[in-house]
């Protein structure tokens, strides 16, 4: 009912080996993931008439990823990001009254963990194997001072699929001083799984009442809006094109989506739907915050999976997170990791007809 399965996906620069997972429920939901960036890279999941299709940007190969043009993009394709998933003001942040500067990656922005972010890591692997579960949990060690964040910090990922066909995603954290962490997954998910397809014609539903608006850099203001009367009310199904097309400032500033939605709860937080192959993605989680991004940067200069070049709105990234630069912005909750503590999150996705 269950399987695990692990190939050779390619050998990086450095001669090292990369590894790749494939968790298997029932030939009905298939999940790959690679040590490198511990990076989701395949999910299959069946729609009408039992159609499987894999429904995730990503690459047939190691070296797809490895692209420059790719790199050179900062796009984060199923990566696992961190330490701070997102932008922090001003590229700095004071903790005990030392200020740590990061590094600037895209333009003027510190954005998802740095110049070298874990999406860039190589992770040690385990696989795990019990009657009601697969999993592989991937580990990394960040160093005092990579990226300019203070302390050691111990990373867990794991990626654990079960006898029901859900895969959750889940986060563990140490650290040796005090430091900050908002970890993410950045999958791209477009349900349909043709990639020259865009994601408008997708329902999308969020459980939250209100969200970050943000600023010309893309940094959230502080303020929390409701989403009433505007196109981030996603409180019942809606169909994405009108609202990704809308002339509201806060869509034409990133030419979509790409927003932190304020979660109500953690049941059934988000819901993305694809009528024409009926396929329905439901994700649950214990973080507060929903960062939205519908592919508003995504350009073809790199190829991707089957050849396919991926356009402006050709998925959606679902990012269970704190709110981007809560280290700055005293009402967010706080993403402080203090020495003896530890650090959890869990994110589920579900694909069902
Ligand atoms: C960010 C976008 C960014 C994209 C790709 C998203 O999570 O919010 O601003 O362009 O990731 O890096």
């Amino acid at each position: 009912m269950l399987s695990i399965q692990q190939r050779m996906f390619g050998t990086l620069p450095s001669g090292q080996e990369v590894t790749l997972f494939t968790l298997n429920f029932r030939d009905q939901v298939i999940v790959s993931v690679m040590d490198f960036g511990a990076t989701w890279t395949h999910f299959y999941g069946k729609g009408r008439e039992g159609k499987l299709a894999d429904v995730v940007l990503g690459f047939d190969d190691l070296e797809g990823y490895l692209q420059e043009d790719y790199q050179n993009n900062y796009c984060y394709i199923g990566s696992t990001v961190g330490r701070i998933a997102g932008r922090i003001k001003g590229n700095q942040f004071t903790l005990d009254g030392v200020t740590y500067s990061v590094p600037l990656n895209t333009g003027t922005i510190h954005l998802h963990g740095g110049m070298e972010g874990w999406d860039r890591k190589l992770w040690q692997s385990k696989v795990l194997e019990q009657s009601d579960l697969v999993a592989v949990e991937f580990y990394y060690r960040s160093p005092d001072g990579e990226e300019g964040y203070p302390g050691n910090l111990d990373v867990w990922v794991t990626y654990e699929l079960n006898d029901k066909g859900e895969l959750s995603i889940h986060y563990k954290a140490t650290t040796d001083k005090k430091t900050i962490i908002n970890p993410t997954n950045h999958a791209y998910f477009n349900l349909s799984g043709d990639f020259n397809e865009t994601i408008s014609d997708h329902i999308f539903k969020v459980d939250a009442d209100a969200f970050l608006p943000i600023d010309a850099q893309g940094m959230p203001t502080g303020e929390i809006l409701k989403v009433e009367s505007t196109p981030f009310d996603f409180r019942k199904p809606t169909i994405l094109k009108p609202q990704l097309e809308s002339d509201h400032s806060q869509i034409g500033l990133v030419g979509g989506i790409d927003h932190s939605f304020v979660l109500n709860s953690s049941e059934n937080s988000a819901e993305l739907y694809h009528p024409t192959s009926g396929r329905r993605l439901i994700v649950h989680t214990v973080e507060p915050g929903l960062q939205v991004y519908t592919g508003n940067s995504l350009r073809s200069d790199f190829v991707g999976k089957k050849g396919v070049r991926y356009g402006k709105h050709a998925a959606i990234c679902l990012e269970t997170q704190h709110f981007p630069d809560a280290i700055n912005q005293p009402s967010f909750d706080s993403v402080v990791l203090d020495v003896g503590e530890e650090f959890q999150s869990k994110t589920v996705f579900v694909i069902t007809v």
